[in-house]
């Protein structure tokens, strides 16, 4: 049986009714679940396009009926949604709400007991490894040793993606001086104050250029100026690296200020997903 792909990663493939043992060919994306018919007998099934590709250009994540179970409890049920690139997407929600679980997963970090996503126009299942290559991820916890300066912490992580010294070395630089701590680079984060440490752990998530920034309540625990800082932090990575970032916070103005879209999450389903302007709207109504 033959099968082609073309430019813009379709596919024709050829498939053998289980029934009739015709040969039925369909054209779809790669990566894609079709429902098909044999033209000879009339049966109907599913097939699976194999292969790895971004379905929708347009895209970043897509979220298919995704699910995280743990005993008895759902903590993430039945979630869809798509990302576009270069959006601040907001999960909003309380405690428990199933946030960091939906972020868990996203960053291969966590299985899913159902359903799918795609990260990077990657699988997260499948294809791990390359949605690792293409996120970053600040969470909830900060991680960051306290005995190493700022400029061997960033070293650290940039050596886990392999960057070879001299590009890593310029990357660090860069980020230093995007966050304005150039002159803190030597110092040990022992004696940061948490702001500095938080910027320091945000442009840690940065050091492999990722496309997609995870940022777990980026502000837990900052005073108001750092969180001031923080967001302006996060603004500017938005729009001067064109990062598409996907941010939890279980506060309103800080989802409403900063995010494009919002997905209000509660008890592992999303129950609302708009704007904060048309958000706001509903409220009211
Ligand atoms: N590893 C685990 N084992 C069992 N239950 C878990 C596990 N991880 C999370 N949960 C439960 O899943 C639910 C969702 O948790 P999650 O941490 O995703 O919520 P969250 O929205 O991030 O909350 P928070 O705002 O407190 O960070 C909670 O009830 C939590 O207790
Ligand atoms: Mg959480």
């Amino acid at each position: 049986m033959k099968d082609s792909t073309n430019e813009k990663n379709q596919i024709t493939k050829q498939f053998k009714c289980p029934n009739c043992s015709s040969i039925v060919t369909y054209t779809g994306l790669l990566g894609e679940r079709l429902p098909i018919t044999c033209s000879a007998c009339g049966t109907k099934g599913i097939i699976n396009i194999p292969g790895i590709a971004v379905k929708n250009n347009d895209s970043a994540i897509e979220i298919s009926h995704l699910k995280k179970v743990f005993g008895d409890l759902a903590a993430v049920d039945d979630i869809s949604l798509s990302v576009k690139k270069g959006e601040i997407f907001g999960l909003l929600g309380p405690n428990g709400a199933g946030k960091s679980t939906i972020i868990r997963m996203l960053c291969t970090l966590s299985r899913p007991t159902g359903g799918s996503a795609t990260v990077a126009g990657y699988d997260i299942v499948k294809h791990d490894n390359k949605v690792r290559e293409h996120i970053g991820l600040v969470s909830e916890k900060m991680i960051m040793y306290d005995e190493l300066t700022a400029r061997e912490n960033l070293k650290l992580f940039g050596k886990l993606y392999n960057i070879p010294n001299d590009s890593l070395n310029k990357r660090i630089d860069e980020l230093l001086g995007f966050v304005r701590m150039e002159k803190w680079a030597d110092h040990k984060i022992k004696d940061f104050s948490t702001g500095m440490k938080q910027r320091i752990n945000v442009i840690r998530a940065l050091v492999n250029q990722p496309e997609i920034l995870f940022l777990d309540e980026p502000t837990l625990g900052l005073d108001p100026q750092s969180t001031v800082e923080i967001r302006e932090l996060i603004r500017r990575i938005n729009t001067e690296n064109g990062t598409t970032i996907i941010l939890t916070t279980h506060i309103m103005v800080e989802a409403d200020i900063l995010c494009k879209r919002i997905g209000i999450i509660d008890h592992g389903k999303i129950v609302s997903l708009d704007t904060p302007a048309n958000l706001k709207t509903c409220l009211w109504n």
